[in-house]
């Protein structure tokens, strides 16, 4: 397929190369270019899926040869991409697709998330980029107002769920060990059978241990937590708890106060995990589930799945930054700048990270644009759509619900079905071009998944997914 230029895939341009920092013809042109690509992609209504594996040979075959000594015509690299790359992508953002999580970021936070990418924002310091902090500090407020955290509450962006999760258990793993409980010993954490796998990896990385609490229905509760607590041999060496605000694989939301109630008694530090479900604290049908998240001493919250932000974007927030501060600040003489106003806010002292983009702020222009409001209808959307699926799983003799989704994501079996039936089912959608929705497991069975995240998914794609079990 021909690119922009109507030049095909490595046909031979003329050698003219752009200067790198400032602007002639070519450059014009470039812009031009790129910009008619990025506005047709924002204009795409709705988003198509497109198929994402290719053989690593046809893509090396196109695209041989562009990273050289010398550069490439740009209307032809931009070829390359719009007429190769670009199509052996899945795209996350398109209704259709009902796997993993899926993403719906709002064309306001996608125009934006542009502008910040021109920005070259420095997002590390106040000193640096004070508006910009500024406004992620906004929306930072404005989600852990939701959670019911104190004023004083606050953190800053990070890439995702998993840099959340790792940051925050660095400083969980700190404040244990200067409580001085277990010297020598390695702490351990205290996490649910569907703790999500980042949780485990930032145990390993940070040389730490699960203690898993086994849950009836998967979901870790107070009881359960307390139950564990009190069989366990060593329980000083245990720093922290992190209940997880809607399960990746079930959406199921733990006992988030009973949780916070053992933490409190027995002075671990309570994380929760809302990475995918953090943004039900904005769905009024479903707030209750949250009660207790008010107790956690950090909360991660991913913008980038359920809040409509483009990738990568997640919140962290502390209820005592100043705990987080004491064990992220970097110490390092050409830094001292930056910490010479204590008042003033570095979102490089609440995570691991020194550089970053100021990622918040296609949230904050998309909440200012759009307002709260419009963020809860479209979270509410998706959880209509899980109940009438599960209404409709249910009315279907040959299907089998698993169980009543507590937020957007719904399990269910075909009975009499294998894996390679539930793979071949799924293949066929995705080659169809109708939906990508890979299966999934439940104890050991292979399963089918739903996750609905974007607000124009509609029950008559369901239906059509279904019948296509029958
Ligand atoms: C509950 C939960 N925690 C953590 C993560 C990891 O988030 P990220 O992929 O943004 O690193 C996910 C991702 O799906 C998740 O669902």
């Amino acid at each position: 397929m021909a690119g922009p230029s109507g030049l095909l895939p490595g046909q031979a341009t003329e050698s003219y190369v752009p200067p790198m920092h400032t602007v002639d013809a070519t450059t014009e042109q470039m812009i031009r270019s790129v910009l008619a690509y990025a506005e047709n992609r924002l204009r795409l209504d709705p988003v198509p899926l497109d198929h994402g594996s290719r053989d690593p040979a046809e893509l090396d075959a196109v695209t041989s040869g562009l990273l050289s000594e010398e550069g490439h015509n740009p209307d032809q690299v931009l070829g390359v991409y719009t007429s190769m790359l670009a199509p052996a992508v899945i795209s996350a953002d398109s209704p259709r697709f009902l796997g993993f999580i899926p993403a719906a970021p709002s064309k306001a936070a996608l125009l934006f998330d542009m502008l910040i990418s021109c920005a070259s924002i420095q997002g590390i310091s106040w000193l640096e980029a004070a508006g910009a902090v500024h406004a992620e500090n906004q929306v930072l407020r404005l989600i852990a107002d939701r959670a019911g955290l104190p004023g004083s509450a606050g953190g800053c962006f990070v890439s995702g769920g998993s840099a959340g999760n790792l940051s925050a258990l660095v400083v969980a793993r700190e404040m244990g060990k200067r409580k001085g409980n277990a010297d020598g010993r390695r702490w351990r954490v205290a996490v649910g059978t569907e703790a999500h796998s980042s949780i485990i990896n930032t145990l390993r990385i940070l040389e730490m241990d699960a203690l898993t609490v086994q849950a009836d229905d998967h979901r870790l509760t107070g009881a359960g937590l307390h139950a564990a607590i009190d069989a366990d041999g060593d329980p000083s060496s245990i720093a922290a708890v992190v209940a997880t605000s809607g399960t990746t694989n079930a959406g199921i939301v733990d006992d988030l106060a009973g949780v916070a109630a053992v933490a409190r008694d027995v002075g671990l530090w309570f994380h929760v995990d809302g990475a995918y479900g953090g943004a039900g604290l904005f769905a009024p049908s479903i707030r209750h589930k949250y009660d207790g998240i008010e107790h956690a001493d950090s909360f991660v919250v991913d913008p980038h799945k359920w809040m409509f932000a483009p990738f990568d974007c997640a919140a962290l927030v502390y209820r005592d930054p100043s705990a987080a501060r004491s064990v992220h600040t970097q110490d390092a003489s050409y830094l001292d700048v930056i910490h010479d106003k204590p008042a003033e806010w570095n979102p490089t002292d609440y995570a691991y990270h020194l550089t970053r983009r100021a990622r918040g702020l296609p949230l904050w222009f998309s909440l200012a644009v759009h307002g709260v409001k419009a963020y809860t209808n479209a979270i509410e959307a998706a959880l209509t759509l899980a109940r009438e699926t599960a209404a409709e799983i249910r009315a279907r003799p040959y299907l089998e619900l698993i169980r009543e989704p507590d937020l957007a994501v719904v399990l269910f079996r075909r009975l009499g079905w294998v894996s390679q039936q539930y793979r071949q089912w799924a293949d066929q959608l995705l080659h169809d071009q109708v939906a990508f929705i890979p299966p999934s497991a439940w104890e050991g069975e292979t399963v089918a998944r739903f996750a609905f995240l974007h607000p124009h998914t509609s029950m008559d794609l369901v239906r059509e997914i279904l019948n296509r079990m029958a």
